[in-house]
């Protein structure tokens, strides 16, 4: 007998789909974030993927909740949430990332490690507005990611790697001050 084990999701089916259909493309980081961004534009859900008390967010800090891992562990789909003033620390990445904004808007600090590695230069600012959809692929992913807004924000992001084996998709987190 077959014993086939759950998916575990509760992400809509059409964008597991579409995201399975870009990543067995087996493309390069940067072209494989770049399909899948293509789709996510598609198939961006609502923040209705959460239940009304995960939307609400944590006072005590951002929150990753994750919607779906691909069994062959190939990419992940979770859901940020930050209440207003919530930030990450300044950190790059395991893998390549998509994400897509779904509720208010997240505003983005990138930044470029110094060649002796001993300070950070802030290199661009974005601000990530409702509906948009943005991909990278390490290296020069080293960012920082913050709700600037007075509501909750909410951002769906699909990473290249099931980020539930490797405990999360930050790579490093970068404690150096930054110059300029
Ligand atoms: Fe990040």
């Amino acid at each position: 007998m077959t014993v086939i084990m759950p998916v575990r999701t509760r992400c809509p089916a059409d964008l597991v789909e579409a995201i399975r259909t870009a990543t067995r493309q087996h493309a390069d980081w940067q072209q494989t974030a770049d399909l899948v961004a293509r789709e996510l534009r598609v198939h961006l859900p609502g923040p209705d993927v959460l239940t009304a008390d995960e939307r609400a967010g944590d006072p005590d800090d951002y929150r990753c909740h994750v919607l779906h891992t691909e069994p062959d562990g190939s990419f992940s789909v979770t859901a940020m949430v930050w209440r207003p003033g919530q930030v990450t620390p300044i950190h790059d990445h395991v893998t390549w990332c998509v994400f897509g904004v779904v509720q208010g808007a997240e505003y983005e600090q990138l930044y470029m490690l110094s060649a002796d590695g001993a300070h950070l230069a802030e290199v661009g600012r974005s601000q990530n507005s409702l509906g948009e959809v943005s991909g990278f692929a390490p290296p020069g992913d080293i960012h920082r990611v913050r709700n600037s807004g007075q509501s909750v924000a909410i951002s769906i992001h699909v990473y290249g790697a099931d980020i539930t084996r490797l405990g999360s998709s930050i790579r490093r987190v970068y404690d150096l001050p930054v110059i300029g």
